[in-house]
């Protein structure tokens, strides 16, 4: 993994932290991050060693400050340059993985930067993190699952305040949209995380995967089914036990 320039991925004691490392454009999102990011993702899905995956962001100014903007002024037009992100589908892969994923959230959270905590299962900001989701001042939409994923965490109307207005919110209000799990304070971002992790990992990895997966899969459907997934679920945890 060491041939990587803009992600760090590293692991230890069963994490696997993926770091957005381009710290001097504070880690916007580039091509090259998501060809990277592509492959690390595939790493941590297939290595039954990584139990838990933490995202981050190198430096100290931002997780992410949104979509590389001057890759979007070489590109023929932002859609299109939108669309050549979406053919390799890293948020579809980023979404289908079944291991608990934690984002650590500092500074700016933008654009792309809010789509990627959102496609994580749990995320704690720390208290300098301002969070805002700009694309429609750009003439664009999200195009990182944002329009879908921002609502089914925050509720239609808060979702639509970011998305419309791209005001900037910062942590103690995403806090209240429920948008994060926590906030505090910077110095203790990364400790608070790997705690969560920590104490995730010392769990059996098949009850965390279904646990997980009962709750993404089931928020598609409709309350019957979604009792029957946990159902079934629960019986093929006990089969793969016996
Ligand atoms: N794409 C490419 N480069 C970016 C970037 C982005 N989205 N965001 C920041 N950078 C670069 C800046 O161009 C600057 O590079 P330079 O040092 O070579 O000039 C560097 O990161 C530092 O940013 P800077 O603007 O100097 O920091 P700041 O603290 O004054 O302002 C922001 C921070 C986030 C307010 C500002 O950088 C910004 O508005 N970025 C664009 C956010 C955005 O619209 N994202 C797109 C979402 S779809």
């Amino acid at each position: 993994m060491s041939d990587f320039e803009v992600i760090v991925y590293e692991k230890k004691d069963g994490k696997g932290y993926i770091t957005l490392n381009r710290p001097q454009a504070l880690n916007a999102y580039n091509m090259q991050m998501r060809d990277e990011l592509y492959q690390v993702l595939e790493a941590v899905r297939d290595d039954p060693d990584v139990r838990v995956v933490i995202f981050k962001g190198a430096g100290e100014k931002a997780f992410c400050a949104g979509a590389d903007l001057t890759e979007f002024l070489t590109a023929p037009s932002p859609t299109i340059a939108r669309q050549v992100r979406w053919e390799r589908d890293v948020w579809g892969l980023l979404l289908s993985i079944s291991k608990p994923i934690i984002a650590a959230l500092h500074g700016y959270v933008l654009g792309d930067g809010v789509e990627i905590a959102m496609c994580c299962d749990i995320r704690v900001a720390s208290e300098d993190a301002q969070f805002g989701a700009p694309e429609v001042g750009l003439g664009i939409i999200p195009a990182a699952g944002g329009s879908q994923t921002i609502p089914r965490v925050t509720g239609r109307a808060h979702a639509l305040d970011m998305l419309l207005t791209g005001r900037w919110v910062k942590a103690e209000e995403v806090l209240r949209m429920k948008l994060v799990n926590w906030v505090v304070v910077r110095g203790d971002l990364l400790a608070t995380v790997e705690k969560l992790a920590d104490k995730i990992a010392g769990y059996d990895p098949l009850a965390v995967s279904y646990a997980k997966q009962s709750v993404t899969r089931g928020l598609d459907l409709s309350l019957g089914q979604g009792l029957e997934l946990e159902a079934n679920l629960g019986r093929q945890l006990q089969a793969a036990r016996d």
